[in-house]
């Protein structure tokens, strides 16, 4: 029995990949590398000691799917594949709808097909429709959806929708819905990490990557924000603890898919149904708190200007953590420190990501 990792190569992905080895379970990757390389999966190797299952696919390819759940006996999927940039989605929606919502609805129908019906799926913040900063309190799964403002946003937000209809319509699906913050960081052996192409969109690659030398500055976007700064504040979450999450997310589900008892933490907590959860910290920190914790992680200057706002951003984004407490047991352990300590390690070693050619 296995758990189907999509997308089991980017970013959270191989992190993954490494807590649910810890947790002794068994799994294969599916991905088409459209955003990570192989190479992410051989670091994997190395951490975890042992060899990964890597199948490259589409999750929109419904024979070579059909293939896998044929070859493999899969017991639950963690769903990550998607393409994930904000302003690039803006650009080209088609492509966003198709790979994230068409890709999923391809998924789902095959799972349907073979009998598996246990999915986490990786959703986001960005679903919540936009707060007013004045009025603001963090965020709770039960703060109003779906007023996304560009098609990244709508694609996670149609999904979720497919996934609640979907359990109405057979409730022998078990679904867990994760709204990940912001996620950074890296594994602390600095062997894995965020492997952007081209100039960073968010704001720790970019940092890190002003520290090590390959951007000059910083854009600050924004410092009249009402904020303790000024500067825009969000959730940072460490990708391990993430990671962890995912872990509790399948226990949750009931999986088979243990290699043996050994690092069995089940919980046995009445079951919600899809369960929908908050993945983050629950504090807030400003764009300039990040680059004063970087720079005292990494020992650089961390040179910034102050600019205008970014088109769509909202002053502040955090969540209220305790409902993955609550359900899941889960909660995050990792300080910013430790978040810029990892990202610096991880950046400081591999100035090229994976490609040493780049
Ligand atoms: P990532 O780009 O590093 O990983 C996504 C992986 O999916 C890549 O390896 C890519 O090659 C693969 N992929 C994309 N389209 C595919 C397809 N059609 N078929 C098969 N594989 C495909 O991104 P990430 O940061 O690891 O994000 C993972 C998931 O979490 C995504 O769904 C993303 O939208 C979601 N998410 C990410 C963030 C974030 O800030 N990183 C925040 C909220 C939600
Ligand atoms: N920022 C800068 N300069 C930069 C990049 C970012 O000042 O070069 C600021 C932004 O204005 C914002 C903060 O840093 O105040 C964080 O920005 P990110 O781009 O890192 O993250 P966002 O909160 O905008 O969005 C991210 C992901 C989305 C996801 C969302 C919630 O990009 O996909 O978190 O999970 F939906």
């Amino acid at each position: 029995m296995s758990i189907l990792i999509t997308g089991g190569a980017g970013y959270i992905g191989s992190h993954t990949l490494v807590e649910l080895s810890q947790f002794n379970y068994d799994f294969i990757v599916y991905d088409n590398l459209s955003n990570s390389s192989q190479e992410s999966l051989k670091r994997v190797e190395k951490i975890i000691g042992k060899s990964i299952t890597f199948i490259n696919g589409d999750i929109r390819d419904s024979e070579k799917l059909k293939e896998v759940f044929s070859n493999y006996t899969i017991d639950s999927v963690i769903h990550f594949a998607g393409l994930k940039a904000v302003g690039q989605s803006v650009e080209q929606p088609l492509e966003y709808y198709d790979n994230n919502v068409v890709g999923t609805l391809r998924l789902l129908e095959v799972m349907k097909e073979f009998a598996c019906k246990k999915i986490v799926f990786s959703s986001s913040a960005t679903v919540y429709s936009e707060v007013d900063a004045k009025n603001y309190t963090p965020l709770t799964e039960s703060n109003p959806v779906g007023g996304t403002t560009n098609p990244y946003g709508t694609s996670k937000y149609m999904i979720e929708r497919i996934l609640e209809d979907l359990y109405i319509s057979d409730n022998s699906f078990k679904i867990a819905i994760l709204r990940y913050f912001n996620p950074v960081g890296a594994h602390e052996s600095g062997t894995i990490g965020e492997d952007p192409n081209g100039i960073p969109n968010n704001l720790m690659p970019f940092i890190s990557q002003v520290a090590v030398g390959k951007r000059e500055y910083l854009s600050v976007f924004g410092s009249d924000y009402d904020t303790h700064d000024g500067t825009g504040v969000r959730d940072y979450i460490h990708v391990v603890d993430l990671s962890i999450a995912h872990v509790k997310a399948i226990e949750y589900l009931g999986t088979d898919a243990l290699a043996s008892a050994i690092g069995e933490t089940k919980v046995s907590l009445p079951k919600i149904n899809p369960l929908i959860v908050n993945i983050g910290t629950g504090v807030g920190y400003s764009v300039l708190d990040v680059v004063k914790a970087f720079e005292k992680a990494s020992g650089k200057e961390v040179l910034y200007r102050l600019v205008d706002r970014r088109a769509g951003d909202i002053a502040k984004c955090y969540a209220n953590p305790s409902y993955a407490k609550e359900v899941l047991g889960w909660e995050a352990t990792k300080t910013l420190e430790q978040m810029c300590e990892d990202s610096w390690r991880w950046q400081s070693n591999n100035p090229n990501g994976y490609n040493c050619d780049k």
